[in-house]
Protein backbone atom coordinates (compact mmCIF):
# COMPACT_ATOMS: atom_id res chain seq x y z
CA UNK A 1 0.00 0.00 0.00
CA UNK A 2 2.91 2.50 0.86
CA UNK A 3 6.02 3.16 -1.01
CA UNK A 4 8.96 3.01 1.19
CA UNK A 5 9.95 6.84 1.42
CA UNK A 6 13.71 6.75 1.77
CA UNK A 7 13.89 10.77 1.74
CA UNK A 8 12.42 10.43 5.76
CA UNK A 9 14.55 10.88 8.64
CA UNK A 10 15.45 7.45 9.87
CA UNK A 11 16.14 6.36 13.45
CA UNK A 12 19.52 5.99 12.27
CA UNK A 13 19.56 9.54 11.64
CA UNK A 14 17.98 10.36 15.24
CA UNK A 15 20.92 8.29 16.93
CA UNK A 16 23.37 10.03 14.49
CA UNK A 17 21.77 14.01 16.41
CA UNK A 18 22.81 12.22 19.76
CA UNK A 19 26.32 11.37 18.81
CA UNK A 20 27.38 14.22 17.11
CA UNK A 21 25.60 16.00 19.86
CA UNK A 22 23.39 17.83 17.72
CA UNK A 23 19.79 19.26 18.80
CA UNK A 24 16.84 18.47 17.07
CA UNK A 25 13.28 19.35 17.26
CA UNK A 26 10.19 17.52 17.23
CA UNK A 27 6.78 18.67 17.13
CA UNK A 28 2.92 17.29 17.74
CA UNK A 29 0.96 17.32 14.63
CA UNK A 30 -2.59 16.03 13.93
CA UNK A 31 -3.14 16.98 10.68
CA UNK A 32 -2.69 17.45 6.49
CA UNK A 33 -1.89 21.15 6.78
CA UNK A 34 -0.09 21.19 9.62
CA UNK A 35 1.88 18.39 9.04
CA UNK A 36 2.86 20.13 5.72
CA UNK A 37 4.04 23.07 7.02
CA UNK A 38 6.39 21.39 9.73
CA UNK A 39 7.77 19.31 7.70
CA UNK A 40 8.88 21.85 4.85
CA UNK A 41 10.57 23.96 7.90
CA UNK A 42 12.78 20.85 8.32
CA UNK A 43 11.83 19.15 11.27
CA UNK A 44 13.20 15.68 11.20
CA UNK A 45 10.68 13.81 13.40
CA UNK A 46 6.88 14.42 14.03
CA UNK A 47 4.68 13.28 16.78
CA UNK A 48 1.39 12.27 16.19
CA UNK A 49 0.26 12.57 20.10
CA UNK A 50 -2.79 11.77 21.25
CA UNK A 51 -2.81 14.97 23.19
CA UNK A 52 -4.94 15.29 19.83
CA UNK A 53 -7.70 14.11 22.53
CA UNK A 54 -6.91 17.58 24.38
CA UNK A 55 -6.16 19.97 21.59
CA UNK A 56 -8.16 18.87 18.79
CA UNK A 57 -10.73 16.66 19.77
CA UNK A 58 -11.82 18.29 23.14
CA UNK A 59 -11.54 15.27 25.54
CA UNK A 60 -10.35 16.24 29.14
CA UNK A 61 -7.76 13.66 28.93
CA UNK A 62 -5.88 11.46 26.62
CA UNK A 63 -7.56 8.68 28.42
CA UNK A 64 -10.63 8.84 25.63
CA UNK A 65 -8.43 8.43 22.68
CA UNK A 66 -9.43 5.38 21.20
CA UNK A 67 -7.10 3.37 18.22
CA UNK A 68 -9.05 4.94 15.29
CA UNK A 69 -8.90 8.19 16.28
CA UNK A 70 -5.58 8.13 15.99
CA UNK A 71 -4.73 5.88 13.06
CA UNK A 72 -7.73 8.69 11.24
CA UNK A 73 -5.11 11.36 12.30
CA UNK A 74 -1.59 9.20 11.53
CA UNK A 75 -3.12 9.10 8.04
CA UNK A 76 -3.42 12.62 7.51
CA UNK A 77 -0.06 13.60 8.96
CA UNK A 78 1.26 10.86 6.78
CA UNK A 79 0.11 12.27 4.16
CA UNK A 80 0.99 15.93 4.66
CA UNK A 81 4.98 14.82 5.42
CA UNK A 82 8.01 13.85 2.88
CA UNK A 83 10.75 14.06 4.90
CA UNK A 84 10.07 13.87 8.66
CA UNK A 85 9.59 10.45 10.90
CA UNK A 86 6.11 10.15 11.43
CA UNK A 87 5.92 8.68 15.11
CA UNK A 88 2.14 7.64 16.54
CA UNK A 89 1.10 7.76 19.63
CA UNK A 90 -0.10 4.58 20.88
CA UNK A 91 -3.38 5.24 22.69
CA UNK A 92 -4.54 4.17 26.20
CA UNK A 93 -5.18 0.65 27.16
CA UNK A 94 -3.56 -0.31 23.31
CA UNK A 95 -0.61 -1.80 24.34
CA UNK A 96 -1.06 -1.80 28.22
CA UNK A 97 -3.32 -4.99 28.13
CA UNK A 98 -0.42 -7.40 26.96
CA UNK A 99 2.42 -7.65 24.60
CA UNK A 100 -0.01 -9.26 21.97
CA UNK A 101 -2.01 -6.69 21.84
CA UNK A 102 0.53 -4.51 21.60
CA UNK A 103 1.82 -5.90 19.00
CA UNK A 104 -1.27 -6.10 16.69
CA UNK A 105 -2.31 -2.70 17.54
CA UNK A 106 1.42 -1.04 16.83
CA UNK A 107 1.69 -2.97 13.63
CA UNK A 108 -1.95 -0.94 12.57
CA UNK A 109 0.63 2.46 12.31
CA UNK A 110 3.19 1.42 10.67
CA UNK A 111 1.18 -1.17 7.79
CA UNK A 112 -2.50 0.55 7.41
CA UNK A 113 -1.40 4.33 8.58
CA UNK A 114 2.01 5.14 7.33
CA UNK A 115 3.94 5.95 10.42
CA UNK A 116 7.18 4.69 10.98
CA UNK A 117 7.52 4.38 14.93
CA UNK A 118 4.92 4.16 17.87
CA UNK A 119 5.53 6.08 21.33
CA UNK A 120 4.26 4.00 24.04
CA UNK A 121 4.09 5.27 27.93
CA UNK A 122 5.41 3.87 31.13
CA UNK A 123 9.30 2.71 32.35
CA UNK A 124 10.22 -0.29 33.61
CA UNK A 125 6.90 -2.14 33.46
CA UNK A 126 6.38 -1.62 29.43
CA UNK A 127 10.04 -2.47 29.02
CA UNK A 128 9.03 -6.18 27.95
CA UNK A 129 6.40 -4.69 25.82
CA UNK A 130 9.29 -2.35 24.20
CA UNK A 131 11.06 -5.86 23.71
CA UNK A 132 8.00 -7.76 21.97
CA UNK A 133 7.62 -4.53 19.64
CA UNK A 134 11.29 -4.04 18.73
CA UNK A 135 12.29 -7.88 18.31
CA UNK A 136 9.36 -7.61 15.59
CA UNK A 137 10.49 -4.76 13.97
CA UNK A 138 8.83 -1.88 14.66
CA UNK A 139 10.69 0.72 15.87
CA UNK A 140 9.54 2.23 19.59
CA UNK A 141 10.10 5.75 21.17
CA UNK A 142 9.53 5.46 25.09
CA UNK A 143 7.78 8.16 27.23
CA UNK A 144 8.47 8.56 31.18
CA UNK A 145 7.69 11.00 34.07
CA UNK A 146 4.45 12.82 33.46
CA UNK A 147 2.79 10.09 31.62
CA UNK A 148 -0.63 11.62 30.63
CA UNK A 149 -2.70 8.49 30.25
CA UNK A 150 -1.86 7.65 33.93
CA UNK A 151 -3.28 11.55 34.76
CA UNK A 152 -5.81 10.11 37.21
CA UNK A 153 -3.48 7.90 38.80
CA UNK A 154 -0.60 10.62 39.05
CA UNK A 155 -1.93 13.94 39.07
CA UNK A 156 -1.04 16.68 36.17
CA UNK A 157 2.48 16.99 38.42
CA UNK A 158 6.22 16.92 37.65
CA UNK A 159 7.38 13.56 38.57
CA UNK A 160 10.83 12.59 40.49
CA UNK A 161 11.11 14.95 42.32
CA UNK A 162 12.58 13.18 45.70
CA UNK A 163 15.69 11.14 45.77
CA UNK A 164 13.43 7.96 45.37
CA UNK A 165 11.72 9.11 42.53
CA UNK A 166 14.46 10.91 40.71
CA UNK A 167 16.28 6.78 41.07
CA UNK A 168 13.33 5.45 39.41
CA UNK A 169 12.94 7.52 36.43
CA UNK A 170 17.12 6.88 36.24
CA UNK A 171 15.89 3.04 36.05
CA UNK A 172 12.61 3.30 34.08
CA UNK A 173 14.97 4.99 31.20
CA UNK A 174 17.65 2.44 31.33
CA UNK A 175 14.57 -0.55 30.98
CA UNK A 176 13.43 1.38 28.21
CA UNK A 177 16.84 1.82 26.11
CA UNK A 178 18.35 -2.38 27.41
CA UNK A 179 14.68 -2.78 25.42
CA UNK A 180 15.21 -1.60 22.66
CA UNK A 181 13.92 1.82 22.42
CA UNK A 182 15.72 4.45 19.92
CA UNK A 183 14.48 7.16 21.78
CA UNK A 184 12.98 8.03 25.12
CA UNK A 185 10.44 11.31 25.51
CA UNK A 186 11.18 12.85 29.55
CA UNK A 187 8.05 15.00 30.01
CA UNK A 188 7.90 16.98 33.64
CA UNK A 189 10.95 16.34 35.15
CA UNK A 190 12.99 18.46 37.14
CA UNK A 191 16.19 19.63 34.54
CA UNK A 192 18.72 18.03 36.83
CA UNK A 193 17.40 14.29 36.74
CA UNK A 194 16.76 14.72 32.76
CA UNK A 195 20.38 15.59 32.40
CA UNK A 196 21.31 12.87 34.23
CA UNK A 197 19.49 10.44 32.28
CA UNK A 198 20.52 12.05 29.16
CA UNK A 199 24.06 11.80 29.99
CA UNK A 200 23.61 8.18 31.05
CA UNK A 201 21.73 7.00 28.29
CA UNK A 202 23.40 6.02 24.86
CA UNK A 203 19.81 7.08 22.88
CA UNK A 204 18.38 10.26 22.18
CA UNK A 205 16.27 11.80 25.13
CA UNK A 206 12.82 13.98 23.68
CA UNK A 207 11.84 16.78 26.84
CA UNK A 208 9.11 18.49 27.29
CA UNK A 209 8.88 20.39 30.86
CA UNK A 210 12.30 18.36 31.48
CA UNK A 211 14.72 21.58 30.64
CA UNK A 212 17.64 22.46 28.27
CA UNK A 213 20.03 19.55 28.11
CA UNK A 214 17.89 16.96 26.53
CA UNK A 215 18.91 16.18 23.23
CA UNK A 216 16.04 17.10 21.54
CA UNK A 217 12.69 19.22 22.38
CA UNK A 218 9.01 18.40 21.99
CA UNK A 219 6.20 20.57 22.39
CA UNK A 220 2.63 20.51 21.36
CA UNK A 221 2.12 22.80 18.43
CA UNK A 222 -1.12 23.66 19.21
CA UNK A 223 0.36 25.16 22.57
CA UNK A 224 3.61 26.19 20.63
CA UNK A 225 1.71 28.21 17.91
CA UNK A 226 -1.04 29.54 20.43
CA UNK A 227 -4.01 27.91 18.92
CA UNK A 228 -5.51 26.06 21.97
CA UNK A 229 -5.54 28.74 25.06
CA UNK A 230 -7.92 26.95 26.85
CA UNK A 231 -4.75 25.46 29.10
CA UNK A 232 -1.42 26.63 28.41
CA UNK A 233 1.56 24.64 30.36
CA UNK A 234 4.02 26.72 31.78
CA UNK A 235 6.74 24.68 29.72
CA UNK A 236 4.86 25.56 26.48
CA UNK A 237 6.65 28.88 24.81
CA UNK A 238 4.08 30.54 22.89
CA UNK A 239 6.12 31.25 19.16
CA UNK A 240 2.62 32.66 17.32
CA UNK A 241 -0.85 33.98 18.40
CA UNK A 242 -2.89 32.03 15.50
CA UNK A 243 -5.59 31.79 17.88
CA UNK A 244 -5.93 35.92 17.88
CA UNK A 245 -5.72 36.02 13.96
CA UNK A 246 -8.05 33.42 13.68
CA UNK A 247 -10.32 35.01 16.18
CA UNK A 248 -9.90 38.64 13.95
CA UNK A 249 -9.96 37.24 10.32
CA UNK A 250 -13.38 35.38 11.17
CA UNK A 251 -14.26 38.67 12.90
CA UNK A 252 -14.30 40.09 9.81
CA UNK A 253 -15.86 37.64 8.06
CA UNK A 254 -18.73 37.76 10.04
CA UNK A 255 -19.23 41.99 10.09
CA UNK A 256 -18.45 41.76 6.01
CA UNK A 257 -21.58 39.35 4.98
CA UNK A 258 -23.64 40.91 7.84
CA UNK A 259 -22.71 44.76 5.99
CA UNK A 260 -23.12 42.64 2.48
CA UNK A 261 -19.43 43.69 1.37
CA UNK A 262 -18.77 39.97 1.36
CA UNK A 263 -18.80 38.82 -1.25
CA UNK A 264 -17.67 40.89 -3.92
CA UNK A 265 -18.24 40.52 -7.87
CA UNK A 266 -14.14 39.24 -7.97
CA UNK A 267 -15.18 36.36 -5.51
CA UNK A 268 -17.43 34.63 -7.83
CA UNK A 269 -18.35 34.28 -11.73
CA UNK A 270 -20.81 35.60 -13.99
CA UNK A 271 -21.93 35.16 -17.30
CA UNK A 272 -21.14 36.59 -20.54
CA UNK A 273 -23.38 39.16 -21.63
CA UNK A 274 -24.65 37.31 -24.87
CA UNK A 275 -25.39 34.39 -22.47
CA UNK A 276 -27.43 36.06 -20.43
CA UNK A 277 -29.42 37.97 -22.89
CA UNK A 278 -30.08 34.95 -24.84
CA UNK A 279 -31.05 33.46 -20.75
CA UNK A 280 -33.21 36.44 -19.95
CA UNK A 281 -34.97 36.30 -23.40
CA UNK A 282 -35.93 32.99 -22.78
CA UNK A 283 -37.64 33.29 -18.95
O1 LIG B 1 0.69 13.27 23.18
C1 LIG B 1 1.65 14.06 23.09
O2 LIG B 1 1.59 15.11 22.45
C2 LIG B 1 2.87 13.69 23.79
C3 LIG B 1 3.89 14.78 23.98
C4 LIG B 1 3.45 15.67 25.06
C5 LIG B 1 5.23 14.22 24.21
O3 LIG B 1 3.00 12.61 24.23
Amino acid sequence: MFQVNDMRTSIQQIQRYKNNNELFPVLTAYDYPTAKIIDESGVPMILVGDSLGNVVLGYESTVFVTMADMLHHTKAVVRGSEKALVLADMPFMSYQTNSSDALINASKFLQEAGAQAVKLEGGETMAETVDTLVSRGIPVVGHIGFTPQSTYQIGQRVQGKTVEGALQLVKDAQAIEDAGAFAIVLELIPSEVAEIITNKLTIPTIGIGAGPNCDSQVQVVSDMLGLFTDFVPKHAKPYAEISNAMKNGIGNYVEEVKSGTFPSQDHGSNLSETVLNELKSRL
